[in-house]
Parts: structure tokens; C-alpha cells; sequence
């Protein structure tokens, strides 16, 4: 038996569709049943038998931050696929994540110990990677320096990889994955689906900066790789390619074949910007939408180099180009 945690978000939802067509017998935690519907809408992008695929999987309902119902979903579980985290650039988060990222990461690690589980797969992120200065792109083997500006979100997901570690060393198998930003259909409204719908309405302006991307199927593709694998103690990043915002954005909307932003946001526009949503946040009690970490975030320059899980699975990248294309497809079959 295999348990998937997250398996109402992004990756897991996509995860959940590999496992149950290769026949594998899945349980996942959910916390709230109306999310159900989110993983229904996936599994029928796929297969006319979603209906049947998705009846397979043993749901059960508990929360990573409560140990007895937590427990319960492990009897009978050989290995573990943990994608549950809070994603988060709003200052009024940073406790509940180090809850959710770090103290529900150790309760995963401390029950897949007691339960003798074969082997743990965590997904982290490129935002718990060491930043590099220089052109040089960041490697696995980069040395983790935590910052003044360093996010909130970066440091829950470190210390959630520092749980995965620990467990290793009092005799876990896991293996860590480190994702980029994960492009992917279904959650258009929040995470990086949110992207599509920003552009899809209309953007003026672009962030100056770049990042690592992915697709979520190569994420899926290497986290069932590696854990079938004799792998252990190892993390591997998944980024296909760098992009610059610039070119992302464009590319994007000319998929969706919506107003391409022309304008690089600097440090004027996006001070105005952070001002305005800070406004219009306290005047409604909604949630910011542009907070100091997204736009440090987003200025970022890092550049990532995912080749070890090719070099080392032979696992071949979905282009950027591509996986664009594709949730452009997919997120227009919707509109
Ligand atoms: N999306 C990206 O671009 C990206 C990039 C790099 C790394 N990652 C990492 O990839 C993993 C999956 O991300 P995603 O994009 O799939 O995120 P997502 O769509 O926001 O899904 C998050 C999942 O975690 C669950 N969750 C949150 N708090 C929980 C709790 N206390 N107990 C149980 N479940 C909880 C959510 O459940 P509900 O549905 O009930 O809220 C949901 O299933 C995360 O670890 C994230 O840090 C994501």
C-alpha cells in the first residue's frame, strides 16, 4: 500500500492518477471532502474511466498536524509519497507554516520510523536550496545559507528537508525531490495554476527576474522513479529549464492568445503595487496579493541545474516551451 499526503493539490492529485493507472493500491489523506472534486476533475483529463480510477483510492480523512487520525492512515503502508506543505507568501503565515512544513514533516518522518515504512519520497522545493551569487547554476551540492530576506516559505520547506535527514539518519530510506516552479493543469486559481489566469485576464507589467521550471508530470515521473529505485539519502532538483519571467509570461500569453505584458516592473510600479494591495487588503480583510517575499521572489536571478535526475534515471524534460503549450491547452478547453 502506498499513502500519498497532498494528494488534493497540484502535484499529488497528478501523482494519484500515475499510481492508480499502474494498478498500485493507494491511500491519500484528505482534509476537506469538497477538494475530492478538484482530484475528479484531474483523473478526467486523463481517462474516460475516472470515475472507476478515482473509486480506487482509500481516502482517508486527517490532517498531517493530527497524530491520531494520521496513524491511522498508515496501517498496512509500505512506502510514502509526502507533497503535503503550506505555499505561502503572506507575512501572516510564517507560523502556520513552520507548522504545517516543518512540525507535520517530522510527525510524517517519526510515523513512517515507527511503522518500519520501506521508503519516504518528501517534495521540497528549489526555495530550500542554498542561492548562488555567480552565473553558475545551483546543484544539489550547494550549501544552504539562510538570509535576511530569505522567505518565510523557503525556511519552513529547509526545515521540513531537515526532518527527511534526521529520519534518514536514524534509518529511513527517503529521497528528496526539489522542484521548480511546477506547471501543470487544474489549479488555476491558486499556486503557479494562478499564473495563467493572471496573464489570461491581462498583465501590463513583467518581474525582472528568472527561476527553474518543471512540468508536473516529470515531478511525478521522478518521484515514482526514484522511489522504485535502490536509491536513498539523495536529492535530485527538477528543473527543465531556467526562464526569465519576461519570456515565460510572453509565451504564455501568446498561448492563451492574451495582451502580452511590455513592461519590466521595477522598483517604482512595484512599490506602488505593494502599497495599493496593502490597502486594498486592510479595506477588505482579503488576502494580499503582492507581499515584499513574492516580489524578492520573483527579482530573483538563481539559476538551477536539474541534469542529475537525467544523468542519473535518464529521466528526459518536458521544454518550458512545451509544458507552456500545454497547460495554455488545457486552461482554454476550460474557459
Ligand atoms: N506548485 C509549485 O510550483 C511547487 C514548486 C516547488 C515545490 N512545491 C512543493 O510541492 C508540494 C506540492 O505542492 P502543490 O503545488 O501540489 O501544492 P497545493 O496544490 O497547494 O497542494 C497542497 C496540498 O497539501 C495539503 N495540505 C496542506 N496543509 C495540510 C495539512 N495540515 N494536512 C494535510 N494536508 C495538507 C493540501 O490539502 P487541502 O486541499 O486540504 O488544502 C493540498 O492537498 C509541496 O510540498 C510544495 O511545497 C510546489
Amino acid at each position: 500500500m502506498i499513502l500519498v499526503t497532498g494528494g488534493t493539490g497540484l502535484v499529488g492529485s497528478h501523482l494519484l492518477y500515475r499510481l492508480v493507472e499502474q494498478g498500485q493500491t493507494v491511500r491519500a489523506i484528505f482534509r476537506n471532502a469538497r477538494r475530492l472534486e478538484k482530484v475528479k476533475k484531474v483523473f478526467s483529463y486523463y481517462s474516460s474511466d475516472h470515475e472507476i480510477l478515482f473509486q480506487r483510492i482509500d481516502w482517508v480523512e486527517s490532517d498531517i498536524l493530527d497524530l491520531p487520525s494520521l496513524e491511522a492512515a498508515f496501517s498496512g503502508v509500505e512506502k510514502v509519497f509526502h507533497c503535503a506543505a503550506l505555499i505561502s507568501f503572506q507575512p501572516n503565515d510564517y507560523f502556520k507554516m513552520r507548522k504545517v512544513n516543518i512540525s507535520g514533516s517530522a510527525n510524517i518522518v517519526n510515523l513512517c520510523l515507527q511503522y518500519k515504512i520501506d521508503k519516504l519520497c518528501y517534495v521540497s522545493s528549489i526555495a530550500a536550496l542554498g542561492a548562488s551569487n555567480a552565473q553558475q547554476p545551483v546543484t544539489e551540492d550547494q550549501d544552504w545559507l539562510a538570509e535576511k530576506q530569505t522567505s518565510a516559505y523557503s525556511l519552513t520547506k529547509y526545515g521540513g528537508e531537515m526532518e527527511v535527514w534526521r529520519g534518514s539518519q536514524e534509518g529511513l530510506k527517503a529521497v528528496i525531490v526539489n522542484p521548480g516552479v511546477i506547471l501543470g493543469p487544474g489549479f488555476w486559481r491558486s499556486g503557479s495554476g494562478a499564473i495563467f489566469t493572471m496573464v489570461q485576464r491581462g498583465l501590463n507589467y513583467y518581474p525582472s527576474g528568472r527561476t527553474g521550471f518543471v512540468h508536473v508530470d516529470d515531478v511525478v515521473k521522478a518521484m515514482t522513479s526514484l522511489m522504485n529505485s535502490s536509491i536513498v539519502s539523495e536529492r535530485f532538483i527538477l528543473v527543465s529549464d531556467n526562464g526569465e519571467w519576461k519570456d515565460v509570461l510572453k509565451q504564455i500569453a501568446q498561448g492563451l492568445s492574451s495582451k502580452v505584458p511590455k513592461r519590466v516592473a521595477n522598483r517604482c510600479v512595484l512599490g506602488i503595487a505593494l502599497f495599493t494591495d496593502a490597502l486594498r487588503s486592510l479595506l477588505t480583510g482579503k488576502q494580499r496579493r503582492i507581499t515584499k517575499s513574492s516580489i524578492r521572489s520573483m527579482a530573483n536571478q538563481t539559476l538551477y541545474d536539474g541534469r542529475k535526475i537525467t544523468n542519473t534515471l535518464g529521466l528526459n524534460y518536458l521544454s518550458l516551451r512545451d509544458s507552456i503549450s500545454s497547460c495554455c491547452a488545457f486552461l482554454l478547453k476550460e474557459s
